[in-house]
């Protein structure tokens, strides 16, 4: 996509969320330069335990990862950002032929890739540039190998229903048969862990989600004032996620490219869900395209990173 192509999307995408009766905005509006720095300090923070868990879960268990991946493996990562989680395999595992990161930031992407390819001289880096929530052309000159689909972070988490159904759908296709999928889940947890872990004591979840505004306000030159809007995250139990809110603190109006949103006071908009699973409703959820052959997690049950196969 052009820079044009994605100010339209991100056009229609803020209009249409903003016309609905409960307002909301898509959450990978959150990641510009400044919304990864921010989520950067989220993933450092004492509450927020998803990253570190997922790492230590990586670290300790590496070796039975490399075994389940099997031989001359082609890593394909889908929102691979700094591919930081990406780096503990590629370090421990002389399996890994190939790497492509997929990431919709092209700079970013390729400076990464270049990076890789400095310090894993032995495995082919093929970045790909494309927003994997839509559809997109795989490599045309895809390396050979076993295809071993990675997305950790929970992301999956992010989606609704019939988006990870969609995904799936995707990922089952880039693995083909004879490949897999391994993926980071965030689990079901102690209801006050969750809350604390969206809601830091230093507000930097807050900066974060107030960051769609300021993002939006760059690339649609509209007019959100962010100190008009506060932080709220909330677990819907019925749902089972945590659910993230700007809730307006003051009635106004706001301009984005001739159209006039209105806002009420205490009126909120939805900025992102964040799913939690137990192990059973996971496997559930893949079982139309997936097989669970192994899960890994930690000592407290907080997070699973989980080794699919296609049925
Ligand atoms: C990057 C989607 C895993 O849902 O926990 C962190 C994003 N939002 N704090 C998550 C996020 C608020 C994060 N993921």
């Amino acid at each position: 996509m052009t820079k044009v192509e994605q100010r339209k999307s991100m056009l229609e995408e803020v209009l249409g969320g903003l016309n609905d009766p409960q307002k909301s905005l898509p959450s990978k509006y959150f990641y510009d330069e400044r919304g990864s720095k921010l989520f950067d300090e989220i993933t450092q923070l004492e509450e927020y335990y998803p990253t570190r868990t997922e790492r230590k879960i990586l670290k300790q268990n590496v070796e039975s990862i490399g075994q389940y991946l099997g031989e001359k493996v082609v890593l394909i990562e889908p929102g691979s950002g700094s591919s930081d989680k990406t780096r503990i395999l590629l370090e421990n595992l002389s399996n890994v032929s190939a790497y492509v990161p997929i990431d919709i930031s092209g700079e970013y992407l390729f400076n990464v890739a270049n990076e890789l390819q400095n310090e894993f001289p032995e495995i082919k880096i093929e970045p790909l540039q494309a927003d994997y929530t839509r559809s997109f052309e795989l490599l045309e000159v895809m390396p050979d190998g076993r295809r071993v689909v990675f997305f950790p972070g929970s992301t999956v988490g992010n989606f609704e229903r019939d988006t990870v159904d969609r995904f799936l759908n995707v990922v089952a296709d880039i693995a083909s048969q004879t490949g897999a999928f391994l993926i980071g889940v965030d689990l079901k947890k102690d209801r006050q862990v969750l809350l604390d872990a969206y809601n830091d004591s230093k507000g930097i979840t807050a900066a974060f989600n107030k960051n769609i505004l300021r993002h939006i306000n760059r690339i649609l030159a509209s007019d959100f004032s962010l100190s008009r809007f506060d932080h709220e995250a909330v677990w819907n139990e019925e749902e089972g996620r945590i659910e993230m809110y700007l809730i307006c603190n003051e009635a106004h109006e706001v301009a984005i490219n001739g159209t006039t949103i209105a806002f009420e006071e205490g009126e909120r908009i939805h900025t992102e869900n964040s799913h939690k699973y137990t192990l059973d409703e996971f496997s559930e959820i893949v079982s139309p395209w997936f097989e669970v052959k192994k899960v890994w997690t930690d000592e407290n049950n907080w997070f699973s990173l989980q080794y699919l196969e296609p049925k």
